[in-house]
């Protein structure tokens, strides 16, 4: 018998077992990565090892949807949609995903929720497990964009170091790419690091 999901009755076999039908297998991988991995760092930010290894499993749970779709899903959820979120839809898979967390899979712990609907931006009120969801996600095994090791370098050093070099790496990749600034993501600049 795997973990239970916080306050469910879902045991972790099960939920992985889903998402491999679900998921690209590329995603698959990628959230057994960031599973593993939040689970190891956990304790390093002050989060439980056993939500976090549940947040990083679900936390790309909506990924793969088209644009038209998040969009629509997303309006029938009645989430707020961003000018960001309209640029580059997929962003939404954050939100969507701490909703489907809860409504399919049966996650109750709001810490797991409120670390998968941030995860991509981060946000204004980032608890323990947010950041290391976060970061994790950003540094996980699979990653291999290039300074990946430099970021990897930087969290090996402290997690505070590590949660503001990524907000700041993901700023950048923003900036490279020429997308709207996500008001969560400014936000999380804002709260967590001084630029
Ligand atoms: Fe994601
Ligand atoms: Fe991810």
């Amino acid at each position: 018998m795997g973990r239970e999901a916080p306050g469910s009755i879902s045991p972790i076999s099960e939920a992985r077992a889903r998402l491999r039908e679900s998921l690209s297998e590329g995603t698959y991988a990628h959230s057994l990565a960031v599973s593993r991995e939040a689970a190891r760092w956990a304790a390093a930010f002050g989060a439980d090892p056993d939500a976090a290894l549940w947040a990083g499993l679900l936390h790309d749970c909506a990924k793969g949807l088209s644009d038209e779709q998040y969009l629509a899903l997303a309006q029938t959820a009645g989430l707020e949609i961003f000018d960001a979120e309209r640029d580059a839809p997929s962003v939404l898979h954050q939100r969507l995903g701490a909703l489907w967390a809860a409504e399919r899979f049966g996650v109750r712990d709001p810490a797991v929720l409120l670390a998968i609907g941030c995860h991509t931006t981060g946000a204004q009120v980032m608890d323990p497990l947010a950041r290391c969801l976060f970061v994790v996600d950003w540094v996980s095994p699979d990653r291999t964009y290039e300074g990946v090791e430099v970021l990897r370098a930087t969290l090996a050093k402290g997690v505070e170091e590590g949660f503001a070099a990524v907000l700041r790496a993901k700023r950048d990749v923003v900036l490279a790419k020429g997308l709207p600034d996500h008001p969560w993501a400014r936000a999380a600049l804002d709260r967590w690091t001084s630029d």
